[in-house]
């Protein structure tokens, strides 16, 4: 079974976007597994964004992403990397299709209300930088 790590991100935790972001990936299916409020710190932002280290945005997403709290969620359902990418739709807000999270939601590029874990590795890493295995739970979805 897949699992895919999503962050809601500061500019949609400010706007009270949280219960509505994990809710459109609940409706599509997916089993939310875990759960949590946090703010990251640089140490957390920079190992989470490390693949983007050398690009010229990498600076602007780090204090986007240190600059409020965020949700964590881990998701779970066959194919969930992809289908959650699916739910959230392109990152530029400009490109992404209407009732996608951030074809509704999303203000810009940087302020695209939320993350998807983009492959499983990489879930499977992020998701231990926000997780403990014990916060991690199991139950069968009705
Ligand atoms: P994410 O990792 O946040 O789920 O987004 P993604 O896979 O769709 O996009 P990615 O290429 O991994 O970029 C990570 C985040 O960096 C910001 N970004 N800014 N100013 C820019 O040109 C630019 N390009 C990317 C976005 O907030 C993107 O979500
Ligand atoms: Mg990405």
């Amino acid at each position: 079974m897949e699992r895919t790590l999503v962050l809601v991100k500061p500019d949609a935790v400010k706007r009270g976007l949280s219960g509505e972001i994990i809710a459109r990936l609940e409706k599509s299916g997916l089993k939310l597994v875990a759960l949590k409020m946090l703010q990251a710190n640089q140490v957390l932002a920079s190992k989470h964004y490390a693949v983007h280290k050398e690009r010229p945005f990498f600076n602007d997403l780090i204090q986007s992403i240190t600059s409020a709290p965020i949700a964590a969620a881990i998701f779970e359902g066959d194919n969930a990397v992809k289908r959650a990418r699916v739910v959230m739709g392109a990152t530029n807000p400009a490109n992404a299709e209407k009732g996608t999270i951030r074809g509704d939601l999303g203000l810009s590029i940087e302020a695209n209300s939320v993350h998807g874990s983009d492959a499983i590795e990489t879930a499977l890493f992020e998701s231990s930088l926000y997780f403990a295995e014990c916060e991690v739970t199991e139950y069968n979805r009705e």
